[in-house]
């Protein structure tokens, strides 16, 4: 390669680390996986070592990582806190002690050993004993001060105590935020559930509640310090060693990492690092290697740095778990409640030690955003022991004959129309009633006790009665009768158990308006919801060919399931299966009229301990009033009725303005529209 070359490599790769370290940084969002960053930041130091004189003088070889935001008040570190180098294999490992034996030459040398977090690191300084300051690392000089957010932290000491060391008039210990690997899941679903932004890993999910102006945010979210290092401690802590130093930290309650060794020899280091590899999956805490120390602290001072790095120490990192191909082709498969997922086949290729040649793209709107397409090359990548997933597509490496993905029309199945109301992220078959796919799904429900009732059926034999393709559809239920040789078959079906299950079967022919509905399935249509359609509409005409507005009109029913429940009767499929259920013999009584529902559409909250009855009574007291009863307060929450200590629902509503009934006043309010305990 001749020098120019050599240059614009260097420059391209200069940009676009620059470019994944400012997203990484200073938006949170990291757009590559750490070891493909990894990677690209190798290769560009591989090329300075090979030509320094062409060094670039803005290369990010030569600094660390990201630059403070300008909303926190920003401090010089009177320690740097720098980097660390990397090795990634054993040849690389041990060069590194090699290089450390040869200018500590005839010492002995002992190894720390210590779990790489993959956080955020952070300097904490204590005033006898009194934590005064929390500051980010920035760009290793200069960090943000965040020290309202740091004293949040859960496992952190605020105050130093201890019985038998002297508190130190100053001490500044580093170490990394993070966020349990449980914790951030359980984060992760909260928000999803509320709509809210999901983060791509802990430790986005540790930088971002750290960032957070308002300190009450960081309190909420789960996140821990692990201490690592001292950076200074006046008068000194009297250790001589890195082990022993972090040894120290603890009797005042800092926590260090769940595994850490003192290795005799690079040897032992490489089996340590052997094992925490194999661990890594059960620890609570993520990590991305491990942290190699030379042991003795005057050998440490004796080495001293290199550039911006510790000669004393190197980051060891596990092998990458992120692999580039291309996808040959994108698939819908069709699960057993009728959700649609795109699912990608890919060029096979080994993903931290595994092949991969299938992963799951979610939804449409994960397609969109991720704008992938049949033909492109894509990262996939896994961590830990989790699902393997595309991180990333290269747009540049895309071909002229790429395939765009739709979401398809039909059913791949049972070509029923697909249906995706808005607002909504998951497309679905709408053929549930007949659709393959969701064939035992269908069944289980529509013969359970609150649905048809049919005993047995469910849970017994339902496998083998698909095993023997006598179930289509929940119609052939009513045909079983016919198959009385082929239901002998069946391991553990005797002449009883055929008889007992023709016998439920035709006793639940006799059933009511709302268990039918309740029965087909209709996605959003609970009991309660079949209750109000089967009360307002009365007749099975009247619902198949009720319009988007008396269906939204029903008490209950919101707009998506409104949605739902037409295109439930559009599917010309499931209209086969009603009218073949109907013409087995099915039917009902009429609905008895809705009797005067004073609370129709309401939505109430039942709360804490009521001395004269149960919960579920008085539930039951508002259902027959027509109200509906939710297990949470929100602003549509028309009242709480609220027992003895009952907490946080009381809170929200008083917060948000939500009437609040005692149980006095309730029950006064039952009685006066007619309903009472013992009634
Ligand atoms: S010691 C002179 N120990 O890794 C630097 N660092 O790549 C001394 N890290 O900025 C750092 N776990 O945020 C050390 N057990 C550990 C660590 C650790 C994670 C982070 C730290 C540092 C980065 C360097």
């Amino acid at each position: 390669m001749d020098q120019s070359a050599v240059v614009a490599q260097m420059r391209q790769l200069i940009q676009v680390l620059a470019q994944h370290n400012h997203a990484y940084y200073v938006m949170d969002q990291p757009t590559i996986e750490d070891s493909e960053y990894d990677q690209l930041f190798h290769q560009l130091k591989a090329l300075e070592q090979q030509h320094p004189e062409l060094t670039q003088p803005d290369t990010p070889t030569r600094k660390v990582g990201g630059k403070a935001l300008s909303k926190f008040e920003t401090l010089t570190h009177s320690v740097p806190m720098l980097s660390l180098g990397n090795v990634f294999n054993q040849q690389e490992l041990n060069d590194f002690a090699r290089r450390i034996e040869e200018r500590l030459p005839n010492q002995k040398i002992q190894y720390d050993v210590e779990l790489k977090f993959d956080g955020l690191a952070i300097s904490l300084w204590y005033e006898h004993g009194i934590l005064v300051r929390g500051v980010t690392r920035g760009d290793g000089e200069t960090g943000e001060v965040i020290t309202e957010n740091v004293k949040t932290i859960r496992n952190l000491p605020k105050v130093l105590t201890s019985t038998t060391t002297p508190i130190p008039e100053l001490l500044e210990v580093r170490g990394e935020v993070l966020m349990p690997k449980a914790g951030f899941e359980k984060l992760n679903a909260e928000n999803e559930a509320k709509g809210e932004k999901t983060f791509a890993n802990p430790r986005n999910a540790a930088a971002g509640s750290l960032r957070q102006l308002d300190p009450s945010i960081a309190a909420s979210r789960p996140l821990a310090f692990y201490a690592y290092g001292i950076a200074q401690c006046q008068p000194h802590h009297g250790q001589s060693t890195m082990s022993a130093s972090l040894e120290w930290l603890t009797q005042f309650g800092f926590a260090v990492g769940e595994q850490h060794f003192v290795c005799d020899s690079i040897q032992e280091v490489q089996t340590a690092y052997e094992k925490i590899n194999a661990e890594r999956p059960n620890l609570s805490v993520e990590i991305d290697g491990m942290v190699i120390k030379v042991d003795d602290l005057k050998q440490q001072q004796q080495l001293g740095f290199l550039s911006r790095e510790p000669r004393w120490a190197t980051a060891y990192k596990f092998p990458a778990v992120a692999a580039l191909t291309t996808v040959d082709n994108i698939d819908w498969q069709v699960g057993r409640t009728g959700t649609l997922t795109p699912v990608a086949r890919l060029n096979p290729v080994a993903v931290g030690g595994v092949t991969v040649s299938n992963v799951t793209l979610h939804n449409i709107g994960e397609i969109h955003r991720l704008d992938v397409r049949i033909g492109d090359t894509v990262s996939v990548y896994r961590s830990g022991d989790v699902i393997p997933k595309v991180e990333k597509v290269w747009p540049e490496f895309r071909p002229v004959d790429s395939v765009e993905v739709h979401l398809p029309e039909q059913c791949p199945v049972c070509d029923s129309p697909v249906v995706m109301p808005e607002g909504e992220a998951l497309a679905r078959c709408s053929g549930g009633l007949y659709c393959a796919a969701q064939r035992i799904e269908a069944i289980r429900h529509f013969v359970s006790r609150k649905a048809m009732d049919i005993e047995g059926l469910g849970d017994r034999w339902a496998e083998s009665l698909l095993h023997l393709d006598l179930l289509k559809d929940v119609a052939d239920i009513y045909h079983l009768h016919a198959h009385r040789e082929k239901l002998l078959t069946i391991e553990k079906m005797g002449e009883k158990s055929v008889q007992n299950l023709i016998d439920s079967i035709e006793k639940s022919k006799k059933t009511s308006f709302a268990s039918f509905i309740f029965a087909l399935g209709i996605r959003g249509v609970g009991e309660t919801t079949a209750r109000m359609l089967a009360n307002t509409f009365q007749t099975l005409d009247a619902l198949r060919n009720a319009d988007l507005d008396a269906l939204k009109k029903t008490p209950d029913v919101g707009d998506i399931t409104a949605e739902w429940i037409i295109d439930f009767f559009q599917a010309p499929h499931n209209l086969e299966v009603v009218d073949r259920l109907i013409a087995a013999g099915i039917h009902w009584d009429a609905p008895i009229a809705p009797t005067r529902q004073p609370l129709n559409g309401e939505s109430w909250v039942v709360t804490g301990t009521l001395s004269s009855m149960g919960r579920d009574e008085a539930t039951q007291m508002l259902q027959a009033l027509g109200a509906r009863v939710s297990g949470s307060v929100s602003a549509k929450t028309k009242c709480l009725v609220a027992g003895e200590k009952a907490g946080s629902k009381l809170d929200k509503a008083e917060k948000l303005g939500v009437a609040v009934l005692d149980e006095q006043a309730f029950l006064a309010l039952m009685a006066e529209y007619g309903q009472s305990l013992d009634a």
